[in-house]
């Protein structure tokens, strides 16, 4: 940025049309700036809530070597897509400071968060963070907009009540017996969800007693999914709207989804939304349009826990 200032002054200074140029960099100025690295100082200003409950706030999370041609492709798509939205973009260290920062109050979720054994638990746990402490849109960097608007993602009657948005990952063609897991790709929440607070606490416990017992599982890697990843995320979720009903809440509530249900504060969205390419409707199914599209770049199984 201040490389591109000064090379707007060096050539407002040099040339004629410098009026022209000190446009175009406005404009390029103006262009860039939704998408920018996350600074700590924007959760001291975001006490307040005004406009849409769930912030326009996109949370993307680079590893060390940064964004790829192509998820960056993918990110500013989105943003074209949805002007008023911005991006936040976390760096590891962005994260640690955030999670250092932001839960003070909470040390076991910090000791939690750095205990965690590989980054892709970590990559899991930091987007629950984000979303209970600020709330937003959480995206994998291997996700890309499809052409619905965010702002049109939720049926007009949902909105004024929707403090989380979670889609299906696998519903239909699946048999009726398969785990209906969320998709964490792509998550929406609105800041402070008791729900979010709830998949967070189950990872603090499930990691004190893996400590407590003094050993982690053998291989956490086939375990994260269930450790912090998406079974561990749908389970809190439906467990924390199950005490919110006081009683329990059924798969079959939300099987073979047509369309997005509301069960007290949390939308789920159809196998469609967020996860079109696994779900496999019958022709007589009415289906809506894909809001997202996952692009399973993550071959996350990697030496390094999912990270490049
Ligand atoms: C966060 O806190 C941990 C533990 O106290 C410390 O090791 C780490 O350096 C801190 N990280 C940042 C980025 O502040
Ligand atoms: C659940 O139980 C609590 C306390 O017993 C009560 O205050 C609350 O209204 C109940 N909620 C529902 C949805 O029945």
């Amino acid at each position: 940025m201040t490389m591109l200032l000064s090379y707007c002054s060096l050539r407002f200074s040099r040339l004629s049309i410098a009026g022209t140029i000190a446009f175009w960099c406005i404009v390029l100025l103006v262009y860039i700036h939704p998408i920018r690295l996350f600074t700590l100082e924007d959760t001291k200003s975001s006490g307040v809530l005004s406009g849409p409950r769930i912030p326009e706030r996109i949370w993307y999370k680079i590893g060390p070597k940064g964004h790829d041609l192509q998820s960056r492709e993918w990110m500013d798509d989105c943003l074209r897509k949805n002007p008023t939205h911005r991006a936040e973009i976390l760096t590891d260290q962005l994260g640690e400071r955030f999670v250092n920062e932001s839960f003070a109050s909470r040390p076991d979720i910090i000791e939690t968060y750095f205990s965690l054994p590989l980054p892709i638990h970590k990559a899991d746990f930091l987007r629950y963070l984000i979303l209970y402490a600020e709330g937003g849109i959480w995206s994998d960097l291997d996700v890309s907009c499809e052409d619905v608007p965010i702002s049109n993602w939720l049926p007009a009657e949902f909105q004024e009540r929707a403090n989380v948005v979670v889609g299906l990952e696998f519903d239909v063609g699946w048999g009726d017996h398969i785990f209906r897991q969320f998709a964490t790709w792509t998550i929406m929440a609105a800041p402070k969800s008791p729900h979010m607070l709830r998949v967070i606490d189950d990872i603090v416990d499930a990691m004190r007693e893996v400590t407590q017992s003094g050993q982690l599982p053998t291989n956490m890697i086939d375990t994260v999914v269930d450790f912090t990843g998406p079974r561990r995320f749908t389970r809190g979720i439906l467990e924390s709207l199950g005490s919110a009903v006081n009683g329990t809440i059924s798969p079959d509530s939300f099987t073979h989804l047509l369309e997005p249900k509301m069960i007290e504060d949390v939308v789920i969205m159809p196998g469609y939304s967020f996860s079109a390419s696994v779900n496999k409707y019958d022709p007589s199914d009415v289906v809506g349009p894909p809001l997202v599209k996952h692009h399973y770049a993550g071959s996350w199984k990697n030496a390094n826990g999912g990270e490049a």
